[in-house]
């Protein structure tokens, strides 16, 4: 389910190393599933461990089936990895990559760069995640942006930027209390798309869709999706509450 003039927003739950156990991933899924039928604008995507992703249903369903990262490698001698094609015959149509837990256990922009090219050729689309770690008076956290930005995106074909997405995590602003406010979201979405264009071109870059991520919750959502230009949102935390991400969703939708 690509955003289409039907679907103007996308929200993703990243459900990271929760829950324990495919009941309560169950449980997750069977009170989002209603909610996720009602809204009409908005593409639902559920990200769980990939050893829950069974839980998630087989065939048609109102939200998306998504993963949490990806290998660079095609198959082989790779232990504890998962490739995307194997996503892919796993029903995925999103995997997060570079998020910055993942960023944090070492993983680099090249590598981030490899994994997209690998989602690209499996055709799932990477949610590549960037983020500065912290804002520096001078303005130099724009920099570090941008250079992650062009050096997670090395090697991406122009052809494949349709399977592409961009959430924008501040770092200091994830598993915080507070999110960015919505005018810092807008400001930096603007910058992001600016980047973007100078790497592959104005035309090319208008469909890529923008997220933020990084402390989302029903009462922010939003005006950090309305005030703050985005195309939607990387939910953390309340994406395994299904009471606030729910709400979230409505949310969404109104906008
Ligand atoms: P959070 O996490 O919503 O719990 O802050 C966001 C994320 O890590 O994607």
């Amino acid at each position: 389910m690509p955003i289409t003039k039907k679907y103007k927003k996308i929200v993703i739950g990243n459900w990271k190393e929760n829950p324990s156990t495919h009941e309560a991933a169950k449980n997750i899924v069977k009170n989002i599933k209603r909610v996720a039928s009602q809204v009409t604008k908005t593409i639902t995507v559920l990200c769980p461990p990939s050893v829950f992703l069974s839980d998630l249903g087989k065939g048609e369903q109102p939200y998306s089936k998504g993963a949490q990262d990806v290998s660079v490698f095609e198959g082989g001698s790779h232990t504890g990895e998962v490739s995307a094609e194997m996503l892919k015959d796993s029903g995925v149509e999103y995997t997060i990559v570079g998020h910055s837990e993942r960023r944090k256990m070492g993983e680099t922009d090249a590598m981030v760069a490899s994994k997209i090219v690998a989602l690209h050729f499996a055709r799932v689309t990477a949610v590549m995640c960037v983020g500065e770690d912290n804002r520096d008076s001078g303005g130099q956290y724009l920099d570090i942006l941008k250079n992650q930005i062009k050096h997670s995106l090395a090697g991406v074909e122009k052809k494949n930027l349709s399977h592409l997405i961009v959430a924008y995590e501040p770092v200091w602003a994830i598993g915080a209390t507070q999110a960015m406010s919505p005018a810092d979201v807008h400001e930096t979405a603007i910058f992001i798309k600016k980047t973007l264009a100078d790497l592959f071109g104005h035309d090319y870059v208008t469909k890529i869709p923008i997220l933020y991520g990084g402390s989302v919750n029903f009462r922010n959502a939003g005006e950090i999706v309305g005030e703050g230009h985005v195309d939607g949102l990387l939910v953390g935390r309340e994406s395994i509450n299904p009471e606030g991400f729910n709400e979230i969703l409505k949310v969404v939708d109104t906008i």
